[in-house]
């Protein structure tokens, strides 16, 4: 996993909870704690920092990482603002990670492993996302598509009708757009 997952998960942690979280984290994960946002580590390690996090903060592990994901969208687009350009909603942003924003981070981040969705859309107020990958983190998508969406102000109700943690071969992200009021 690339480096920069871990710096963003320190980020989130960090102003949340402080730094001394994050460290205490590590501590607990039994880590070093040094990641360059180019280099690899194995998965594993931001597991065992979950872990750690789920532990110190009385949540279930899937909610430490939807947390992650959903600040981390914000740290992310801070950081290639550019990525956001030309999109006007989530549902657009959404359906441009296997053509232009993923591809775009293979570049940034050369070996990357991102996943690859696939979309079925029934009415425009929802779309499933189908996603596949031996990392399982599905619940790190959803927070990233929460993320999402708070950038561009909407609001979605998420749920995973289909998913690996439950034995499926694959995850489905149902999103369901919620009208603003
Ligand atoms: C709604 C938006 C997004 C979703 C749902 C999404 C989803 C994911 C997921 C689930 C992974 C974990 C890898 C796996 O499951 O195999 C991942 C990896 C990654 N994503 Fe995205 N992503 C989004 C947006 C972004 C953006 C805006 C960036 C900008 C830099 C980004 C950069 C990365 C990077 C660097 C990795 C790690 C690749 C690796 O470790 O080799 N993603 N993404």
């Amino acid at each position: 996993m690339k480096g920069i997952i871990f710096n963003v998960a320190e980020a989130t942690v960090s102003q949340e909870f402080g730094e001394d979280t994050w460290d205490d984290l590590l501590d607990e994960a039994g880590l070093e704690g040094s990641y360059t946002a180019l280099g690899d580590y194995p998965v594993e390690q931001l597991l065992a920092i979950v872990t750690a996090a789920s532990e110190k903060l009385s949540l279930p592990p899937e909610d430490v990482v939807r947390f992650i994901g959903r600040r981390g969208f914000a740290i992310l687009i801070a950081k290639y603002p550019d990525m956001a350009v030309g999109h006007q909603s989530a549902r657009s942003f959404v359906l441009a990670l296997n053509e232009v924003i993923h591809p775009e981070v293979r570049k940034l981040y050369p070996g990357s492993d991102v996943p690859t969705f696939e979309y079925r859309a029934s009415d425009e107020a929802v779309l499933e996302i189908e996603y596949v990958s031996n990392r399982q983190l599905c619940y790190f998508a959803e927070g990233l598509i929460m993320g999402c969406a708070d950038h561009f102000d909407e609001s979605i109700e998420l749920s995973q009708p289909v998913c690996q943690h439950h034995g499926a071969r694959s995850c489905v992200l149902r999103l369901q757009w919620i009208p603003n009021v």
